[in-house]
């Protein structure tokens, strides 16, 4: 496909309709004040908690691509409104941070902001913002003239010589949080909101490591004048609620749950009418509404499974005029996709890679020890079988329950499910 045209002009778009990006705090080509849909009751628990509590710890939990960022994002340009102040950006937890790196992360994005904010950084403290400076900013770790001194937080500071987050232990690294969080305060701001994001990603090395990060920030956690928004999948939820002593410190967690259809419905209409070039230009509909039923249903739900599927099959066929995807384009496209993309990989060798993907796409989840058992064959080879999958990212883990790991088709592979007629090959993938 060529792309020296933008295949949304010919709908009557002026943008992409089915971006899974998360709404943006600060809007873009779909604002989030109009793009927003639904949560009600949680953005009302959650603001409450937020503007009646000088520190709060929120967790926002629900399945990968519900709708969990976007949740945060809103929360966080409504505060915004309000008169609160919140980092650009959030903040990805990765697995093998030490908690001195989460607090130094943490006060280095609320700098950098406050860096780039033209009024607001003028304001600062002297003493402060050179520390700051020093520390995270382009005199990072010089200091000019003996001005700034960074010997009052970081105990033995080379002078002259870079020096990072091992300078800093966990205390000073809390002082000086609550030393800038009550500097914005004075500055008139009503507090901090920071956002954590995928904080699943912790989960690759498991509970001793969340262990380790909770309780190493738990005190940090509490400092007056921030609020911590933390969002994570649901697995990793299943193991905060085993660490007693890290569950306690956080407010109510919050579950979201899948739009109904109307609901996905709504939301996707709300993108079209806010992506139309112009008022008096109808755009074609890009979808029937039984192309929706069906990848509502396939999804159970899921919002960025049912946008990418709607991207990908657009793509997938319309070249130079566009096309109302009915179901059965919808089938074609994405069952080719996946063909392509999956089965093609595997030769007739192969044929028992094929049953056992075949097999988690018709169980939906399923462990290597069910599938040994079904197929009478050994864990060993099941084993190859499923890193072959993870491999060309046909399957993937989605949780662990002491020795049993549970996989999960991936997006793409649900794709296959939807095969249109027994011609792959002369054969039918599926029975
Ligand atoms: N409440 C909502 N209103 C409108 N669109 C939403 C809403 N929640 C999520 N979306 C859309 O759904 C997609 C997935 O959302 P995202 O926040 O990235 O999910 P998650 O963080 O849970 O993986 C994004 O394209 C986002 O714009
Ligand atoms: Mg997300």
């Amino acid at each position: 496909m060529t792309s020296n045209y933008n295949i949304w002009q010919l709908y009557g778009l002026k943008g992409n309709p089915f971006t899974t990006d998360p709404l943006s705090t600060y809007g873009d080509d779909l604002p989030i004040e109009k793009s927003f849909f639904g949560r009600d009751q949680e953005i009302e628990k959650t603001k409450k908690i937020i503007y009646s509590n000088k520190t709060s710890r929120i967790l926002v939990y629900g399945e990968i691509g519900i709708g969990k960022t976007t949740f945060a994002n809103y929360i966080k340009y409504q505060a915004i409104k309000d008169g609160y102040f919140t980092p650009l950006g959030e903040l990805s937890i990765q697995y093998n941070w030490t908690p001195e790196e989460f607090m130094f992360n943490t006060i280095g994005i609320i700098y950098t902001t406050i860096d780039r904010t033209t009024g607001l950084k003028e304001k600062l403290n002297v003493g402060l913002a050179q520390k700051l400076n020093v520390i995270f900013g382009i005199d990072r770790g010089y200091s000019k003239g003996g001005g700034a001194s960074v010997a009052g937080f970081g105990g033995n500071v080379d002078y002259g010589q870079s020096f990072g987050v091992t300078m800093l232990n966990s205390t000073s690294l809390k002082l000086l949080l609550q030393e800038v969080l009550d500097e914005l305060i004075r500055l008139g701001f009503k507090g901090t909101i920071i956002h954590y994001n995928n904080l699943e990603l912790i989960q690759d090395k498991g509970e001793p490591q969340l262990k380790r990060i909770m309780n190493g920030i738990r005190d940090f956690l509490q400092v007056k004048g921030a609020h911590f928004i933390f969002v994570s999948d649901s697995k990793l939820f299943e193991l905060f609620q085993q660490l007693k002593r890290v569950e306690d410190i956080f407010q109510v967690p919050f579950l979201l749950l899948p739009f109904k259809i109307g609901e996905v419905n709504q939301i996707i209409n709300t993108r079209l009418q806010l992506l139309r070039i112009s008022p008096e230009i109808n755009p074609i509909p890009p979808f029937e509404d039984g192309t929706l039923k069906l990848l509502f249903d396939l999804y159970s739900g899921n919002l960025r499974g049912i946008l990418r599927s709607l991207d990908c099959a657009v793509n997938e066929t319309v070249t130079s005029r566009p096309r109302t995807i009915t179901p059965n384009i919808l089938k074609a496209a994405l069952f080719r996709f996946s063909k392509n993309r999956f089965l093609s990989k595997f030769t007739r060798e192969n044929t028992i890679t094929l049953k056992i993907l075949k097999r988690i796409l018709e169980k939906k989840e399923t462990t290597n020890k069910l599938l040994a058992e079904h197929f009478k064959m050994l864990p060993q080879n099941v084993s190859t079988a499923l890193t072959t999958l993870r491999e060309v990212g046909a399957i993937k883990l989605s949780r662990e329950e002491g020795r049993a790991k549970y996989y999960v088709p991936s997006q793409e592979a649900l794709w296959l499910l939807l095969e249109p007629s027994p011609d792959w090959e002369g054969q039918t993938f599926l029975e």
